[in-house]
C-alpha cells in the first residue's frame, strides 16, 4: 500500500483521496483553507458530493486533513494536485495554484511522483517538470492523470472509469501511479505527458460540442415544428453516434466545461491556431441561456416588475456546485431586465451566489405568486411536484422547462402555458 498526498480538499481532492484510502492507501489531504481542514478534522464534508461523506467515514483511520505542507509530504510516494485551475481574464487557465503546490515541494527528499489532476492546458507537464529539475529536484517524477469523474457521480465514476489515462516522462512514474490503481477495473491509457494533458480538454470539448450541437438542432426544431426529445431519441439510437449528452436545454454550465472550454480556445489561439468550431461550440452556449428571455417576452411582454422564480440553481443535480451555472446568467439578465427573481434550491446557497433573488425553502414557495418560472436544474423532486397545485399558486401559470423535464401535455392539463427548448407547441 502507499503513502499519498493530496494538494487541494476540494471536489476532486476529496474525492481522490476519499477513494484512494479506501483502496487501502494511507491518505493525507492537504488544503490552505482552515475552516474546511477543520471541518473535515471534525467529520463534516464541506461539499455535497453523494456518498462522499459515508466514504470518508469508513476510511477515517487512512485519511488525516492538513494544513501543513510537511506532515502532507513527510514520506509520500504520491503528490496529487488537485487544486482549482480557474480562467483568466485573457481566458487562459489560472495555473498559480499549481505553482503554489510546485513550490511547495521542496522540501521532499524522498523519490516520489508529481501527479497532475488538475486540468492544465497541455505543456503544463514540461514546465513544471523544468522547473522540478532547475530546483534540484531531479528525485521527483511527474505524471499527468487527468480527472473524468462528473459532480454528482464522482464516486461512482472514480471506482468504475470509462478509463484511466496516464501519461508520464519516464515508464516508471507511469507504472507506479498504475499500480495505485490496482482494484480499480478499467481500460488504462499510457501515453505521454502532452497527449494526456490534451486527452482530457479533448474529452470535454467533445462533450460540449454535442450539447451546443443539439441545442442547435432543438432551435431548429422550434422553427419547424419538430420535437427535439423525439429526434435525440431517433439520433441517438444510432450506434455511430449513441443517446449521451443529447438533451436539449438552456446550455451547459459548471466549474469545468465554461473553463476548460476556453483554455483549450486560448491555447490553441496561443499556438497559432483558431479553433473555429470550439469558438462557434461556446457561442451556441451563451445564446442558449439567453434564449429563455426570449421565451418570457413572447408570454409577458416586457418584464418589468414581474415575478420570475427560478427552480434549481446548481449546474445540475445531485450537487451544490454553483460555478458558472446558467442560473447566475439567468437571474443577472432578469434582473437587468426589471424582473423581481425568487429561487429555491434544496442544496445549492442562493443566499450566498445571488443577493438580488428572494431565497425560498420549497418550490411552491418559490412559485407563490409569480408571473413565470424556469426549471433551470433538473432536480429529481420538480418531476414529483404538484404542478396543478403550483398553477393555482401562481399568478400566471407559465413555464419554460429549460430542461425538458416534465412532459408538456401534463403541465397544459394542469393549467400551465409550457414552453420547453426544442419542442413542438402544444
Ligand atoms: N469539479 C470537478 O468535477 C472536476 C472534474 C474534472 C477535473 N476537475 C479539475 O480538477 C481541479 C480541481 O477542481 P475542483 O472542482 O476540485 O476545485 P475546488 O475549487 O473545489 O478545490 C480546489 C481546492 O484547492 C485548494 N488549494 C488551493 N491552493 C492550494 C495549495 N497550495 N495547497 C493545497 N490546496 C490548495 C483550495 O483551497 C480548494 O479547496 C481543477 O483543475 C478542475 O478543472 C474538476
Amino acid at each position: 500500500m502507499s503513502r499519498v498526498a493530496v494538494f487541494g480538499a476540494g471536489y476532486v481532492g476529496l474525492v481522490t483521496g476519499a477513494c484512494f484510502a479506501d483502496l487501502g492507501h494511507e491518505v493525507v489531504v492537504r488544503d490552505v483553507l482552515p475552516d474546511r481542514i477543520d471541518a473535515l478534522r471534525r467529520g463534516e464534508v464541506p461539499i455535497f458530493e453523494p456518498g462522499l461523506d459515508e466514504l470518508l467515514a469508513r476510511n477515517a483511520e487512512r485519511l488525516t486533513f492538513t494544513l501543513d505542507v510537511a506532515e502532507a509530504v513527510r514520506d509520500a510516494e504520491f503528490l496529487y494536485v488537485a487544486v482549482g485551475t480557474p480562467p483568466t481574464y485573457s481566458g487562459d487557465a489560472d495555473l498559480s495554484a499549481v505553482w503554489t503546490v510546485v513550490d511547495e515541494l521542496q522540501g521532499v527528499e524522498q523519490p516520489a511522483v508529481v501527479v497532475m489532476k488538475s486540468t492544465v492546458p497541455v505543456g503544463t507537464g514540461a514546465k513544471v517538470r523544468h522547473r522540478l529539475d532547475e530546483r534540484g529536484l531531479t528525485h521527483i517524477g511527474y505524471a499527468s492523470n487527468p480527472e473524468f469523474t462528473a459532480e454528482g457521480t464522482a464516486i461512482r465514476d472514480f471506482r468504475h472509469p470509462d478509463r484511466i489515462v496516464i501519461g508520464a516522462f519516464d515508464l516508471v512514474d507511469g507504472d507506479a501511479v498504475e499500480e495505485l490503481h490496482r482494484g480499480i477495473e478499467g481500460p488504462i491509457v499510457r501515453c505521454d505527458v502532452a497527449s494526456a494533458e490534451m486527452i482530457k480538454l479533448a474529452a470535454n470539448a467533445a462533450l460540449m460540442t454535442r450539447i451546443s450541437f443539439i441545442n442547435e438542432i432543438a432551435n431548429v426544431c422550434e422553427a419547424t415544428g419538430a420535437d427535439v426529445v423525439r429526434v435525440a431519441e431517433g439520433v441517438g439510437l444510432d450506434r455511430r453516434i449513441g443517446p449521451s449528452f443529447l438533451r436539449a436545454g438552456i446550455g451547459y454550465g459548471g466549474s469545468c466545461f465554461p473553463k476548460d472550454s476556453l483554455a483549450l480556445k486560448q491555447l490553441a489561439a496561443n499556438s497559432g491556431y483558431h479553433f473555429q468550431l470550439l469558438n462557434a461550440v461556446i457561442e451556441v452556449n451563451e445564446l442558449q441561456k439567453r434564449r429563455v428571455i426570449g421565451k418570457l417576452k413572447q408570454h409577458l411582454g416586457s418584464l418589468r416588475g414581474k415575478s420570475v422564480a427560478l427552480l434549481g440553481l446548481a449546474f445540475k443535480p445531485n450537487t451544490d456546485d454553483t460555478r458558472e451555472a446558467p442560473s447566475l446568467v439567468l437571474a443577472g439578465r432578469l434582473v437587468a431586465e426589471g424582473a423581481d427573481v425568487r429561487a429555491w434550491d434544496p442544496v445549492a446557497d442562493g443566499r450566498a451566489i445571488l443577493p438580488q433573488a428572494t431565497i425560498h425553502d420549497s418550490p411552491l414557495e418559490a412559485l407563490d405568486g409569480a408571473d413565470a418560472a424556469v426549471l433551470v436544474t433538473e432536480w429529481p423532486e420538480l418531476v414529483e411536484l404538484d404542478w396543478a397545485e403550483a398553477a393555482r399558486r401562481m399568478r400566471n401559470a407559465l413555464l419554460v422547462d429549460g430542461r425538458n423535464l416534465l412532459d408538456p401535455e401534463e403541465l397544459r392539463s394542469a393549467g400551465f402555458a409550457y414552453e420547453g427548448i426544442g419542442r413542438a407547441a402544444g
